[in-house]
């Protein structure tokens, strides 16, 4: 996995009753559409929050929003008391904003490995660290106890199809 995240964006100290990360008015709007009205939360380390609402709400924007998949209308978001733009997923995950989505889509064509490290590849200079990843999905995989080998397809892998 690349360092850089980590190492750019430390993992934030989690005492209870610090303010991670703070949404500001965060709004969205699409033609004709008004997809999330804007939202002022705070959310503080060691909390857990639940978010709902009826259909068409706005839940699935404002994750868009602070995973960076869609650009905010207006509002502002701090983490760690810095506005972030949020321009990019690859952005949102440097900073250690993550969706766990109920439903994983793999990439069945790739490995193992490579489904593993989507979008969080290892490269040196461009260049993918193929080797380093096999090592450390198998690390992964041992630690969980599954029976995957890192380099077979996905498609074909026996445990990787059963869910
Ligand atoms: N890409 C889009 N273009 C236009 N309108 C959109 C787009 N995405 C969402 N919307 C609209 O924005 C509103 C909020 O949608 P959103 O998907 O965030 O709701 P939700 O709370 O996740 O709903 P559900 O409970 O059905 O998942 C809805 O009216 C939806 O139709
Ligand atoms: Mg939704």
């Amino acid at each position: 996995m690349t360092s850089t995240a980590q190492e750019l964006h430390p993992a934030p100290t989690l005492e209870p009753g610090r303010t991670i990360l703070e949404l500001r008015g965060l709004e969205k709007r699409y033609p004709g559409t008004h997809a999330l009205k804007p939202v002022d939360l705070a959310f503080k380390a060691a909390e857990i929050h639940a978010i709902v609402g009826e259909n068409g709400a706005g839940k699935s924007t404002l994750i868009k929003l602070l995973t960076g998949v869609m650009p905010r209308t207006s509002g502002e978001v701090i983490w760690e008391g810095k506005p972030e733009a949020l321009a990019t997923p690859h952005e949102a995950m440097a900073l250690g904003i993550n969706a766990v989505h109920q439903e994983v889509v793999l990439c069945r064509h790739l490995t193992v490995a490579a489904n593993m490290f989507l979008g969080e590849e290892n490269s040196r200079f461009g260049l993918l660290q193929q080797r380093a990843m096999v090592k450390d999905a198998q690390k992964i995989i041992d630690g969980l106890g599954f029976d995957l080998r890192p380099m077979s397809c996905s498609a074909t892998s026996p445990s990787a199809s059963s869910s």
